[in-house]
């Protein structure tokens, strides 16, 4: 945990698509909340003044969750700016300037990781990275190697407390409520093992494209922009153990631990699949063999998890908007034919709602004998407009110095382990229609039965409400 809050925040990439899209919309809502009130010094190569960059703000506001009158006002009185190259001393002098007497300052890299390591080093050449820390976004690194390379850089600068590498899914209400669901309910521990889960899915399905994001997308593919960080981290959450302190790093002890436990990818393991119409987007190569949908089967070598098979996938341009999570469970010992039972589930939908269902047999009520339906106990919450949303609470977090919303350094590189066998192999890329649920071959890494598709009642007659 880093010693102090923050005294001013500088962001890098100002003028860019994440600071128009998400980071204004946080900072707003910061001010708002009335969690921010010092200096925001944005940092870009563009050629402009401040009032450019507060009118670039206000049209992100308006566009990206609405502007608040009283808070937006607020935010553009708490900017500046700093124009110039990232490669130029010049630019970390002039913010130097800036920062005026702030002394744990925050640095927000929300820039191309190419750039990282050069404003890193100007940081500790000018003295602005004295006292201070540092944001890192995602993807950290492109394999392994690199990720330990850009963690050498930014540890000769920075303690790891004063690192803050971004996976905005920690940020996530939903996500953290997996381990409110496991820990603070005592029902949970009892089945949620070996012995009763027979298998677990994880599935992110977006029904939009690369949005514009051609370039970076194409270097980038869905292992390592959602799987590797977001979908781990979901998995971690699933299947750590409950931490022996209540501290961050006890936490983050347990779902590193997690990752140690899983074997490298193997190539058989792993599905990749390109939607068709890929290639013509912006910035894609038009032989690109980059996968917009990834289908894995991984195993947890651990007591709890032994032998359970644990299958994501991701991808984009799939029928629907939904992250979810099906645990099965193994069928009861009962003298009633196999045939007529499904197993019992889990279901948590991590969005766009937030679900908790328990999947279960019970008598049909019109039928004969032992007539059965299957039927759902939810519990469901959608989210209000008020919530804080996830780039919010990790820019808070960080600002507060606290780490535990953040990807640790041996978290991160453990990560990249699993999948870095793949990266470097080129297996097959299959295609599939937009609007469909990936590529065929999908099958052959998800579950017997096949993928549980969301939303579908998966053989779920009636649904009884909690
Ligand atoms: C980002 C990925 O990290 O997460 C995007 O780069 C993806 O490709 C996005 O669409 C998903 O985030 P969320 O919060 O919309 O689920």
């Amino acid at each position: 945990m880093s010693s102090s809050h923050a005294d001013a925040l500088v962001f890098y990439g100002a003028t860019g698509d994440l600071a128009y899209k998400k980071i204004f919309p946080a900072l707003q809502a910061m001010v708002k909340r009335g969690h921010l009130n010092l200096p925001v010094i944005g940092v870009a190569k563009a050629g402009w003044n401040l009032d450019q960059l507060r009118a670039r703000a206000k049209d992100s506001l308006e566009k990206h969750g609405g502007l608040d009158p009283g808070a937006a006002e607020k935010l553009l009185g708490l900017l500046r700016y700093v124009d110039g190259d990232y490669q130029d001393p010049a630019t970390f002098t002039a913010l130097r300037r800036e920062l005026r007497d702030a002394k744990h300052s925050a640095h927000y890299l929300a820039i191309p990781p190419a750039l990282f390591e050069t404003v890193v080093r100007h940081l500790a050449e000018s003295n602005c990275g004295r006292g201070a820390r540092v944001i890192v976004e995602k993807p950290f690194g492109h394999d392994r190697e690199s990720a330990q390379e850009l963690n050498k850089v930014l540890l000769g600068v920075f303690n790891e407390g004063d690192i803050f590498r971004i996976d905005h899914y920690l940020g996530k209400r939903a996500v953290n409520n997996v381990l409110a669901f496991r820990f603070a309910n005592t029902f949970v521990e009892a089945f949620w093992n070996r012995t009763y889960i027979k298998s677990v899915e994880i599935t992110m399905a977006e029904n939009f494209g690369v949005q514009g994001r051609g370039a970076f997308y194409d270097q980038t593919g869905t292992l390592r922009d959602v799987v590797q960080n977001h979908l781990f981290q979901v998995l971690s959450n699933l299947a750590m153990e409950p931490p022996v302190r209540s501290d961050s790093e006890s936490t983050r002890d347990e779902k590193v631990k997690v990752l140690r436990a899983i074997p490298s990818l193997k190539e058989k393991n792993l599905v990749r699949g390109q939607f068709r119409g890929y290639r013509d987007e912006n910035g894609v190569a038009p032989n690109s063999e980059t996968e917009t949908f990834a289908a894995v089967k991984l195993e947890i070598q651990s007591w709890r998890w032994k032998g359970v098979p644990f299958y994501l996938r991701a991808g984009k341009c799939l029928p629907m908007n939904c992250t979810e999570i099906v645990g099965k469970f193994h069928k009861p010992p009962t003298l009633i034919p196999n045939s007529r039972l499904l197993e019992n589930h889990l279901r948590l939908r991590l969005s766009p709602e937030i679900t908790i269902a328990l999947g279960m047999m019970n008598l049909a009520p019109n039928g004969d004998g032992l007539a059965l339906q299957a039927g759902e106990m939810l519990a469901s919450h959608c989210p209000r407009a008020d919530e804080m949303d996830a780039y919010e609470r990790v820019l808070g977090a960080a600002m507060a110095g606290d780490n535990s919303l953040f990807a640790r350094e041996d978290y991160v590189e453990e990560a990249w382990r699993i999948v870095e066998p793949v990266l470097k192999q080129n297996t097959p890329v299959h295609s599939y229609a937009p609007g469909s649920w990936g590529p065929e071959e999908a099958a052959h890494v998800g579950p017997k039965g096949g993928w549980t598709t969301p939303g579908e009642s998966n053989g779920l007659a009636g649904t009884s409400e909690a």
